[in-house]
């Protein structure tokens, strides 16, 4: 007998299904460059976050097979028995490159939904940019504190609501009061207005969090992201550096005063009762970060932002101020059916592998193609891409 919970599962399933907000995972294989076979179909890769290629680079590769004979796993969290040499050497090389401590996680998702509810507490104020990474959602979900959500990149909007609820508050606060951004966002590639938002942080004594997911190794002269591009390293106390993006391996690092750090050690729950990362993949991490601060880095990082200018001029998008500078680059679809189609059609007619971001990841009708330029890909596959969007964008 089915019980009514599994029916109604089945339900929520079938609904998903028929609005076309199902997920299913396209099996892919990697090939040269940006190359990808996607379903057993040749194509070019327009969603890997290995933007400049690190996750085969030489180097990276060599680390983590030196690092093999420690074994294929770390064998239990940093408290028990997972506080391996690997894990030290990562975090004194981030901690030499930020010139301040580092802690590592074992990915972006393990930071974000430790540190905001060990950071806020009880009677703090949480807020929050509208357009955060999901992991940064649930952090503030599982916070004992109000979260207060301010529309994307507005921060006139955001004073003000910063004014109102400090106002407003009641209970004497157990933590501190924050101010959550991304840097460079996750899935339109816009820029955060840093310096706006470090004054308006300084100046209500919030704690700023900002996530550099997509800024680690993408942007700054030595790769640490939108806080070091725009001198502003010093005045963002709380940083998230993911590593399994333009670093090419996995985890993540928060970078913040050593007390900070301490008390995540203490308090963060996914820090404290998850598996720590395999020595392979801190040695992978380490040898990138090595890269990603050096010569070879910053000519990546060259390489990847004509390329994203190129790109974007083909799609006929902006190429400079918040919304045109990065390397995901968003195009606006709206319909969930219709970006479905176009992604499905892009693929099988064009060998062009992007995938079209719905609900619950934007707001429904809010569908869109990302796309994230890579250093490997050809100027040749950026314009095609480009001229195959625009023409399925009329058709369609
Ligand atoms: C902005 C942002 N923060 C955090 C994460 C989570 O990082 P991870 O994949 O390491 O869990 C992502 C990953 O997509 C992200 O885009």
């Amino acid at each position: 007998v089915t019980s009514p919970g599994v029916l109604r599962l089945r339900a929520r399933l079938e609904a998903l299904r028929a609005a076309r907000l199902d997920r299913v995972p396209l099996p892919q294989e990697r090939l040269e460059g940006a190359g990808v076979l996607a379903g057993g179909r040749r194509a070019v890769q327009f969603c890997s976050n290995d933007v400049l290629g690190l996750s085969r680079h030489p180097a990276v590769l060599d680390a983590a097979r030196g690092a093999l004979d420690q074994g294929a796993g770390a064998t239990g969290s940093r408290l028990l028995s997972g506080d391996l040499p690997g894990h030290r050497a990562l975090e004194a090389a981030a901690s030499a490159a930020f010139g301040r401590p580092a802690l590592l996680w074992s990915s972006g998702t393990h930071a974000n939904t430790g540190l905001v509810p060990a950071l806020a507490g009880r009677g703090n104020l949480v807020f929050s940019d509208a357009d955060v990474h999901a992991s940064l959602v649930d952090g503030c979900r599982l916070c004992r504190g109000r979260t207060v959500i301010w529309p994307h990149n507005d921060v006139e909007a955001l004073g003000r609501l910063v004014e109102e609820h400090r106002a407003r508050r009641e209970e004497e606060p157990e933590g501190a009061d924050l101010l959550i951004a991304e840097s460079v966002y996750s899935m339109d590639g816009s820029l955060a207005p840093l310096e706006r938002l470090v004054e308006i942080a300084e100046a209500a004594g919030l704690l700023l969090v900002l996530d550099e997911a997509h800024g680690f190794g993408v942007r700054g002269p030595r790769g640490l992201g939108l806080a070091d591009e725009r001198g502003l390293l010093d005045r963002v106390p709380v940083i998230m550096a993911g590593l399994g993006k333009a670093a090419g391996a996995m985890g993540a690092l928060t970078v913040a005063t050593a007390e900070i750090l301490d008390l995540l050690r203490a308090t963060a729950r996914p820090w404290i009762f998850s598996t720590a990362l395999p020595p392979a993949v801190t040695a992978a991490a380490t040898a990138a970060l090595e890269i990603l601060g050096g010569a070879e880095g910053a000519a990546l990082r060259g390489l990847l932002a004509a390329k994203a200018r190129r790109l974007r001029r083909g799609l006929g998008l902006p190429t400079e101020g918040p919304e045109g500078a990065s390397h995901i680059v968003p195009v606006p679809v709206g319909d969930e059916e219709r970006s479905v189609t176009v992604a499905a059609r892009l693929l099988d007619e064009h060998g062009i592998l992007c995938r079209a971001v719905r609900h619950p990841t934007v707001p429904r009708g809010a569908s869109r193609l990302r796309l994230s330029v890579m250093a490997q890909h050809d100027p040749e596959e950026l314009d095609r891409a480009a001229a195959a969007i625009r023409r399925l964008l009329e058709e369609t």
